[in-house]
């Protein structure tokens, strides 16, 4: 059993706690948090032990009891998930380091943070044994699960993505404004170069722009495929792709709305989805040119990666097939 902690108990945090207690190799020792908040109540009531991040008072007395500091989280764990905010899991890079466990860093960190960026299907085999790995961006690792099977299948000249993103969180209360599109003007975005942290031979070029709303971002990307492939050969290519699914149009799919609600329906924890949503009847091949769209649940999609990314710094599992197939029956996912 190899022994997980968390630091940071936010969106991404608490999803990985409640996915880590769900795998037979796995024993969740705790999480971190900094203050006394709702999130640290549920979790409290979710029986997941607390400790904290910086001042401990702060808990007693607020009544909320703690199993002690982050230095004591760290002495019981094999390996820390850090979650904490883009930019400071960095700054515990050598507090990690100085207690001798293995870490793994979000897509909000710069791949140099951890020098190994990681994508189950696409890389496994880069963490296995590592001490340091890096989890790309809900973003990434949407671009990544369509694109590496059509790199596998068809090969691929050139990618253009256009990334329509989620202006905040659902739970952010701050930074998202009702009136606005907010172009990125530093062109091409970091999501291209982000992909050849996992992909280094994929050409690719994107651009973003944020958009007031909370639920999914969307993709809408453009692949100069090597060689020529029909539509129905593409669609074949990701029914066979784990953690990819189609959804329709003409079922009343019409937007990230239905998405939602069909997670919900799904009756998935949290109405997470994720896996990545293309939709079936938005797919085009012009000549070698393949056009469609795709939906990412930036809360959850990284989710099972990131289980992954422990099995395979761990050396639980040898290879992605297996590793994958165990953590998509727990997470209830396709495989
Ligand atoms: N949300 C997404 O869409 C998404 C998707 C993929 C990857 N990521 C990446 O995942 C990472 C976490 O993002 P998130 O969305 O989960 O952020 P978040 O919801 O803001 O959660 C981060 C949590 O870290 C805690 N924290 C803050 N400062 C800390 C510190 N110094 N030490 C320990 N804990 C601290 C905060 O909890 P308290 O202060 O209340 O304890 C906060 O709830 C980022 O790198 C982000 O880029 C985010």
């Amino acid at each position: 059993m190899v022994k997980v902690g968390i630091n940071g108990y936010g969106t991404i945090g608490k999803r990985i706690a409640d996915a880590v207690k769900l795998q037979d190799d796995m024993e969740l020792i705790g999480a971190t948090k900094t203050r006394p908040s709702y999130e640290a109540r549920m979790a409290v009531e979710h029986g997941i032990p607390l400790y904290a991040a910086k001042d401990a008072e702060v808990f007693e007395a607020a009544g909320i009891k703690m199993e002690g500091t982050l230095d004591d989280l760290l002495a019981q764990v094999d390996i820390v998930v850090d979650c904490t905010p883009g930019g400071v899991g960095a700054q515990y890079r050598d507090v990690y380091k100085g207690a001798g466990v293995k870490a793994i860093f979000q897509g909000g960190e710069d791949h140099v943070t951890a020098g190994i960026s990681f994508n189950a299907m696409a890389n496994y085999r880069d963490a296995y044994g590592a001490d340091l790995v890096r989890v790309v961006s809900c973003n990434t690792t949407g671009l990544i699960r369509t694109l590496y099977p059509l790199t596998q299948a068809f090969g691929v000249d050139n990618v253009f993505a256009s990334l329509i993103r989620r202006s905040v969180d659902p739970p952010a209360s701050k930074g998202s404004g009702v009136n606005f599109i907010e172009p990125s003007l530093k062109l091409p975005t970091h999501h291209g170069p982000d992909v050849k942290t996992v992909l280094s031979d994929i050409s690719i070029q994107t651009m973003a722009v944020k958009v007031p709303t909370t639920l999914m971002h969307v993709h809408c990307i453009n692949v100069k495929l090597s060689r020529p492939a029909t539509k129905d050969e593409v669609l074949e290519v990701w029914s066979r792709t784990p953690r990819v699914r189609f959804v329709r149009g003409g079922d009343g799919v019409r937007s990230s709305a239905q998405i939602m609600d069909m997670a919900r329906d799904l009756g998935t924890r949290r109405g997470d989805m994720m896996d990545i949503v293309v939709w079936e009847d938005g797919v085009s091949v012009i000549d070698r040119n393949l056009y469609y769209y795709q939906a990412i649940h930036q809360e959850s999609d990284v989710v099972p990666e990131i289980v992954d990314c422990i099995r395979s710094m761990c050396k639980l599992q040898d290879g992605a097939a297996s590793s994958m197939a165990k953590t998509n029956a727990t997470l209830g996912l396709k495989g």
